[in-house]
């Protein structure tokens, strides 16, 4: 049933990229992000390679994860950074953002820290926007899409240098972000927030919180997206908010399921492929299953 469902949404998705007026073997440009976000990617990569597009993968030269296959051309970029520190600074701290489900606590103790790894994924970024002869190479090869995840949209911020069209695929944006580049309505009264174990009804008490909880995590994302705003500006050498990068994106290809999380609206260009998460599935370990009937 799982794998149905998956085949479903996969056929839905390529459906997609194959609908958008192109013919055979269109050019995509993958920007990735490190860590399990490229897992899923990687899949779609393979499957767009098996239908006969053509896809270079951006990735910096210390990469940890994104290494060269035969399914896809792999251009690294230098960063002034080792390996090592690359491994240290945004692995280490990539942990925290999606094995700890990233508490208010790290929110409020650790903006220096954010701060720090904001400002080291920047500096990254630079090293590809600011590399001349390799944006020019990518401008002149001229791409159909740019496929990429905006969680830090350096990718999103190179499709709008580039004049391309781009694509996310992500699981999902804090403060809210793709709901609100999207205009997508999100009443405080109906849609629970993060971490708030709120349902769509609430007490008045209930709708208070879900108005309180967010407030950190806005401030989480005006200290984290601030140098990437200033990037963009500077790059594209006008005012350049967050969410018009955001809004740069024709289509949203979204990792979840409304199984896991409150249903609400979306816009059309919003779809769902929550399925694209079993495409590796193990069996449960007995510890798993043990616990899961004490
Ligand atoms: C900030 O980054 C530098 C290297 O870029 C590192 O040496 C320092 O420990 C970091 N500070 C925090 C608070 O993470
Ligand atoms: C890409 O190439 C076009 C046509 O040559 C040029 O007008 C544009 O400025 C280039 N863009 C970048 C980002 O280099």
């Amino acid at each position: 049933m799982g794998i149905q469902v998956f085949l479903q949404k996969l056929s839905g998705l390529l459906l997609l990229l194959c609908a958008l007026p192109w013919a055979e073997g269109e050019k995509v440009l993958v920007f990735p992000i490190e860590g399990s976000h490229w897992l899923s990617m990687r899949d779609v990569i393979k499957e767009l390679y098996a239908r006969g597009h053509q896809t270079v993968v951006l990735a910096p030269e210390v990469s940890v994860h994104i290494k060269g296959e035969d399914f896809f051309t792999l251009q690294t970029y230098s960063v002034p950074y080792t390996k090592e520190e690359y491994r240290h600074q945004l692995l280490g701290h990539l942990q925290n953002f999606f094995e700890t489900e990233f508490s208010l606590k790290l929110v409020l103790q650790n903006v220096a820290g954010i701060n720090n790894i904001s400002a080291f994924y920047v500096r990254s970024c630079m090293g590809l926007l600011y590399n001349t002869a390799l944006i020019q190479h990518l401008n002149s090869s001229s791409f159909d899409v740019v496929l990429t995840d905006p969680f830090f949209p350096c990718g999103a911020v190179l499709a709008m240098y580039l004049r391309v069209p781009a694509v996310f695929f992500l699981q999902s944006m804090l403060c809210e972000l793709e709901s609100e580049a999207t205009s997508s309505p999100s009443p405080f009264s109906y849609v629970p927030r993060l971490l708030t174990m709120n349902s769509d009804h609430m007490s008045f008490l209930e709708r208070v919180k879900n108005m309180v909880y967010p407030l950190p995590w806005m401030y989480f994302c005006h200290v984290n997206y601030g140098p990437m705003e200033r990037l963009a500006s500077e790059l594209l050498q006008r005012e350049v908010s967050l969410l018009e990068i955001l809004r740069h994106a024709s289509v949203w290809l979204l990792r979840k399921d409304f199984v896991f999380s409150h249903p609400r609206p979306f816009m059309p260009n919003m779809i769902f492929i929550g399925g694209i998460n079993c495409a590796n599935r193990k069996p449960l370990s007995q510890v798993c299953i043990q616990s899961l009937f004490k």
